[in-house]
């Protein structure tokens, strides 16, 4: 009896600490915050005792190697192609994005902005195109990417490339989508029309209505743009006829950077998975200067601020704002800033780089968050139950910071009008009124209440695809119906004719009976008239 004990115990603790099998996984993406979403899952996989390559561009090399700063992160094997185009195209993008909000208004017109924008979204999307032409190309690399015989390949979305690499290789595919994209591949892949109206937030009315319309069609044009002539380029590499919505339909796994508490609950395929919250972490004991800095805020407590990796776009005029408004509150301050030191910063502020973020905001002192609302940091104020000010200042950031308003976890400032009283007003009401952080605590709860962590359920759900190599079982019949077919006008076509048939046979029936209902007794008439005569 104890020796099956032992057994089910060693069987309970095999499960907890990794697969008895080990799989190649391949990641594929962009720099930036897109790379880093890719590297946390890695982190769950390699802790599973998987094996994670990641095909790089030489020359992106350098600002991915920043993000490998821990030893199991080192243990992503790189492989490395040439791309002949200078610098990291990606990033210079999403810089000049992150600048129109964070940088100061007068330093560009708003047309000027916005060709600018457009340009560089334009080199991206040639980019993407030159980097998927030579990497399909490279007969060195394919081949030995082939013989690495990978379980899965999992890619962010940006790298469309992705979906004709995993074809070639013959491999599963997953993709770990950002909300706003999610919407695009939902119906890519179910055929199921995406309630716009009531997608984006949990706030309905009219205004919000034309806001979400707005964003639809917004990256619904981005989407369309990114994939623009990869047909061409995916049928030739493949050789055969084959669309970028079909490929993308015949995705295995979406793994969604999302969830139904900050976002609206909307319908999904059994095949898309949220993950939203998987980056968060247990925290970790601070180094012993910050934790000194935090103990030294006695009961004021801190407030941490971070507008994210993108935010050393930040201008001098909106700094000195900023710091302005920081240096009046009573609180001591934790500042993720990168640059020269604006000269408002007041005594009670301390500027840094980087921050261990999670740990501080896991942190008993930390009283508030002041954040530009990108999901991985909604997502880690809310599993530890911190009120925010929020500063939405580009892409989804809005969408967050509008549903986080609806559920009542701190304030909203507007980016592109806010003064420095502004600042030190929102952090006092949300440092000070007591419902913003019932508020965020209720949304830490209802977070941590699930049957398993979101990082669990992605590595689940990936092991899930390798050990049966896909799910064609879950991919929605309607990808290979045309739209006449999806909504049966073909049918309705068929019936309306049967219909039609039927109709006119009784028609006929009753023309054929009236005639000889009428020559009878047309007849009878005759014959009547005839006897009469
Ligand atoms: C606290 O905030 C809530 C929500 O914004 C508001 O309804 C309430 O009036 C505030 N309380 C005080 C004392 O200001």
């Amino acid at each position: 009896m104890a020796s099956v004990h032992f057994v089910f115990l060693l069987f309970l603790f095999s499960g907890g600490t990794g697969p008895a099998w080990a799989a190649k996984v391949l990641l594929m993406g962009p720099s930036g915050s897109h790379w880093l979403n890719l590297v946390y899952l890695a982190e769950g996989l390699i802790r599973r005792g998987h094996e994670v390559v990641s095909l790089v561009p030489s020359n992106l090399y350098d600002s991915q190697l920043k993000a490998l700063n821990s030893p199991i992160r080192q243990k992503i094997r790189l492989e490395k192609y040439q791309v002949p185009v200078e610098g990291d195209v990606f990033d210079r993008m999403m810089q000049l994005q992150v600048q129109f909000s964070l940088g100061d208004a007068e330093d560009f017109s708003a047309f000027r902005f916005a060709k600018m924008v457009f340009d560089s979204l334009d080199d991206a999307v040639s980019f993407g195109r030159v980097e998927c032409d030579v990497l399909l190309h490279n007969r060195d690399l394919m081949s030995r990417l082939k013989a690495m015989n990978f379980g899965i390949v999992i890619i962010d979305p940006v790298t469309y490339c992705g979906h004709i690499v995993a074809r070639i290789l013959k491999v599963p595919l997953a993709i770990t989508a950002t909300p706003g994209i999610a919407t695009f591949h939902l119906s890519q892949a179910s055929q199921v029309p995406v309630p716009i109206a009531t997608y984006y937030c949990h706030r309905t009315g009219f205004v919000q209505s034309l806001k979400n319309l707005a964003n639809h069609v917004m990256m619904a044009m981005m989407v369309s743009l990114m994939t623009r002539n990869i047909d061409s380029l995916a049928s030739g590499a493949l050789g055969y006829q084959v669309t970028f919505a079909e490929l993308s339909a015949e995705t295995d796994l979406f793994l969604n950077r999302e969830d139904s508490i900050v976002y609206p609950p909307h319908p999904l395929m059994p095949n898309m998975v949220q993950i939203g919250g998987y980056q968060v972490q247990n925290a970790s004991p601070l180094p012993k200067d910050l934790e000194d800095f935090m103990e030294a805020s006695g009961d004021a407590g801190v407030v941490i601020l971070s507008f994210g990796s993108y935010a050393k776009a930040m201008g001098r005029r909106k700094a000195e704002m900023v710091a302005a408004g920081l240096a009046r509150v009573p609180h001591k301050v934790i500042w993720r800033f990168q640059g020269q030191r604006p000269k408002n910063t007041g005594e009670n502020t301390l500027l840094m780089s980087w921050i261990p973020q999670n740990d501080l905001l896991a942190h008993p002192k930390t009283r508030l968050f002041i954040t530009h609302c990108g999901i991985n940091a909604v997502y880690e104020a809310m599993f530890h139950g911190v009120p925010m000010v929020r500063v939405p200042a580009f892409a989804e950031q809005h969408g967050n910071s509008d549903n986080l308003e609806t559920l009542g976890t701190g304030v909203t400032l507007d980016i592109f009008t806010m003064t420095s009283d502004d600042l030190y007003e929102a952090i006092m009401e949300v440092a000070n009124n007591k419902t913003y952080k019932s508020a965020a605590v209720r949304l830490a709860q209802l977070q941590r209440d699930q049957p398993q962590s979101p990082m669990d359920r992605a590595v689940w759900w990936i092991e899930h695809v390798i050990r049966h190599g896909g799910l064609p079982h879950l991919k929605s019949a309607a990808r290979h119906l045309s739209l006449l077919q999806y909504h049966l006008l073909d049918v309705a076509a068929l019936l309306c004719a049967a219909g039609v048939v039927v109709v006119l046979v009784l028609w006929l029936c009753c023309r054929c009976c009236c005639r000889c209902c009428c020559r009878v007794l047309c007849g009878k008439k005759t014959v009547a008239k005839q006897k009469q005569q």
